[in-house]
């Protein structure tokens, strides 16, 4: 018996932020599985860079860059720690995440709580130095401190003080619990800000590849100008999606009065439905991190099949362990090659060409 499954029952009756808080503090202590599932169908190549496999550890897992070694020790092919604001700060009262277990969901209003960018870089150097040759691909995720008045200045911390230490970063735009952040996600607003901070990336002389993350919740127009930025400003990539503030009927009829965003199973469809519009948006030429309920093999290659080249998981691990990662690469492995596939890559999008590819068929 793994010493998760041994503590599953007792992390699952705390308080959810206590189980997290005890789960970092094992990883932090060399307690974590070592798990790696070597596939050469797996290996890929992006942006320049090797990745083991395509799964990794959704952003808001590792706040403060405190266990991408472990997380990597699990049998992760990219981590994404973050999200990470200039300042420290507390975050929302707690409690502020609650699960939904027959839903196998998750609401939280966290609200970036964090210990700054300070510390989140201090650990990251830390981590290079002691990972010379390091196992996959490290992303960070930027956000903005709560009482910041310029958000462009924030994001601009972010990118200074990581685009050394990242392999790409991740502007946050779209978690639901920083008052005014989803905003930014308007065309104008976005259009200024992504300018300016690939300008910023530039001006670094690193080369961390800049992507988006943004929300489920948008409408049609939204999305559509979204990926007209994208592509007229050659972004690197777009992280699809954060959590939603919907309220699907499902949902725990105590949860559905807690404000925040809701992940997990419920969320699946609708990720998974945005993640597929972007893909046609973008006529796949925008490299795709997909992220939303994923917890099997079959959600994972889905995803990839809509048009993801990456996957992330976060709420899955939550209910289901650090065992999931095996078992999703496991089956990924095998269903790639009975499909008569001899990398990821031939499968991205493979259920939804785009236009210009339906036409040419
Ligand atoms: C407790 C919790 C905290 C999160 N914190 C962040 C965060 O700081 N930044 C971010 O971009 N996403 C954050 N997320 C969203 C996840 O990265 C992911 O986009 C979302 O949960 C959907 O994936 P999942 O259904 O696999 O969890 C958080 C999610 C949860 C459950």
């Amino acid at each position: 018996m793994s010493l998760y499954a041994m503590i599953r029952p007792m992390l699952m009756a705390m308080e959810p932020e206590k189980a997290h808080r005890l789960t970092i503090a094992a990883l932090k202590k060399g307690l974590g599985p070592r798990r790696h599932v070597e596939d050469s169908t797996l290996r890929m190549k992006l942006w320049g860079r090797e990745f083991p496999n395509p799964l990794g550890m959704a952003a808001g897992f590792d706040k403060d860059a405190e266990v991408i070694g472990p997380l990597f020790d699990m049998g992760f092919g990219f981590v994404e720690a973050g999200t990470v604001t200039p300042l420290a700060q507390p975050g929302n009262p707690q409690p502020r995440v609650f699960r939904d277990f027959a839903n196998v969901s998750i609401v939280n209003r966290m609200g970036f709580p964090g210990r700054g960018l300070e510390a989140f870089a201090a650990n990251v150097a830390a981590w290079r130095r002691a990972n010379p040759n390091p196992p996959g691909v490290l992303g960070v995720n930027i956000g903005i401190n709560k009482e910041t008045k310029v958000p462009f200045e924030d994001y601009k911390k972010g990118i200074e003080k990581l685009a050394a230490l990242a392999d790409y970063i991740v502007v946050n735009v779209s978690s639901p619990n920083t008052p005014g952040l989803r905003d930014l996600q308007a065309k104008d607003d976005l259009e200024l800000l992504l300018t300016g901070l690939i300008a910023v990336r530039n001006s670094t002389g690193h080369d961390p590849q800049l992507l988006v993350k943004v929300a489920p919740d948008l409408g049609e127009g939204q999305r559509a100008a979204i990926a007209g930025l994208a592509l007229a400003h050659h972004l690197d990539g777009l992280v699809i999606s954060n959590t939603t503030v919907t309220r699907p009927p499902a949902l725990a009829a105590e949860l559905k009065g807690e404000a925040g965003g809701l992940s997990g199973a419920l969320l699946k469809d609708i990720s998974l439905e945005v993640l597929r519009d972007f893909y046609r948006l973008t006529e796949g030429k925008i490299p795709l991190i997909g992220v939303g309920g994923i917890s099997s093999t079959d959600d994972a290659y889905a995803r990839i099949r809509a048009g993801a080249s990456l996957v992330q998981v976060y709420t899955g691990l939550v209910y289901h362990g650090p065992r999931m990662v095996e078992d999703i690469l496991t089956g990924l492995g095998k269903r790639l090659r009975d499909d008569g596939f001899t990398s990821v890559r031939q499968a991205v999008g493979a259920d939804n060409a785009p236009p210009a590819r339906k036409e040419a068929v």
